[in-house]
């Protein structure tokens, strides 16, 4: 059975610890590991019962991998990526940077994991917001016809990295020992998250739309290869450590039911249908799939509204890349 020689970039971060665990978990086969991060602090990571350091990346031994996760920010897969995609290098890419890009596929493998192919061997993984809505109304889209989408986000703090997370801890702990609130220095927030939300996630275009509300609208697209639907999102950052929830009003172009509509998510891949109960960040965090509940009847016709839930770290993210490279494994492996 072939094994890959593999690169973790960004193995200390928060994406890159899942990742590192799942691709043990789910038994990737891996013949060598290598794991980076800044290299401006020591630090460590575990992979199949053995203590790696990691260090800053350099060409040359990413030039000795057949797979590269890209998982710490868009200044270094812009770096690296394409250049080493040139000499046969798989790239897996989860920051936004190529996200948008007309030579990269963006892939999520339940809806468009047949565009994996050898000659764009740079590959993006979307947003972790839109996951749960790409998945979760993938099949309805398909049979249904999507026209029109409202989505409001309630997105955890671990979407922002492991120093949005560290703030989140650090806030409560001041207000539960002095009761007050402070932004903690190290935040990368635009405010206080501890025991608060706050509608900015990103920094607002020309019309008042944040950057995470212009990468759902456009990254959905993209995935389901709809540039006609219409998407208006609000995204919500809430202090939940993982698991991205959101709200939605979803227009259909053809009729259903409410159980037809129930038929459609119950087959859904990727995706569970709760009937009678809903999913909220405790009860989904560290699992595979998206979650639809709470659905029911829009106030227009045509219209229902529906709850969706994902991992941000999971599905949105780790869980996703680690997919990409088992299809590539299930379709490459020589
Ligand atoms: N968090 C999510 O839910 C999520 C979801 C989808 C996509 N993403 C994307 O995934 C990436 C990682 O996010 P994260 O949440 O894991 O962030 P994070 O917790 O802040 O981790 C960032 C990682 O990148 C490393 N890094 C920073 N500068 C580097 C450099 N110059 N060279 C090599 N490594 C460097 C860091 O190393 P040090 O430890 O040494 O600083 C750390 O390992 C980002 O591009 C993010 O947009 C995140």
């Amino acid at each position: 059975m072939k094994k890959w020689k593999i690169a973790v970039v960004g193995a200390s971060g928060m994406v890159g610890g899942e990742l590192i665990e799942l691709l043990e978990k789910r038994k990737f086969p891996v013949e060598s590991a290598l794991f980076f991060s800044s290299g401006k602090n020591k630090s460590f990571v575990k992979f199949k019962g053995k203590k790696y350091e990691c260090s800053a990346p350099d060409l040359k031994s990413l030039c000795d991998c057949e797979i590269v996760f890209f998982v710490s920010n868009e200044e270094v897969s812009e770096k690296y990526a394409f250049r080493l995609a040139e000499k046969g290098i798989w790239c897996i890419d989860d920051s936004s940077r190529f996200r948008m890009d007309k030579r990269v596929p963006l892939i999520i493998p339940e809806i468009n994991g047949e565009l994996i192919n050898e000659k764009n061997k740079v590959i993006a993984g979307p947003n972790c917001t839109l996951t749960p809505l790409a998945v979760g109304c993938a099949l309805i889209h398909k049979k249904l016809k999507i026209k029109e989408i409202r989505v409001s986000t309630y997105q955890a703090v671990s979407g922002a990295g492991r120093k949005a997370l560290n703030s989140l801890f650090e806030e409560s702990s001041l207000f539960l020992k002095k009761s007050f609130y402070r932004k903690s220095p190290q935040s990368p927030l635009p405010h206080p998250i501890a025991f608060n939300i706050f509608p900015q996630v990103g920094s607002f275009d020309y019309l008042g739309y944040s950057g995470e509300e212009n990468k759902v609208s456009a990254e959905l697209k993209k995935i389901w290869n709809s540039k006609n639907i219409k998407i208006s999102v609000t995204a919500v950052r809430v202090p939940v450590v993982r698991t991205h929830c959101l709200s939605a009003w979803i227009k259909t172009e053809k009729n259903w039911t409410i159980s037809s509509l129930e038929k459609i998510f119950l087959n859904t891949p990727g995706a569970k249908y709760l009937k009678n109960y809903y999913s909220t960040p405790l009860n989904t965090a560290k699992t595979c799939e998206v979650y639809v509940s709470r659905l029911r009847p829009g106030a227009i016709e045509k219209e229902f509204a529906v709850w969706l839930a994902g991992d941000n770290l999971y599905k949105g993210a780790a869980l996703n890349s680690v997919q990409i490279a088992e299809e590539i494994n299930r379709k490459y492996a020589k």
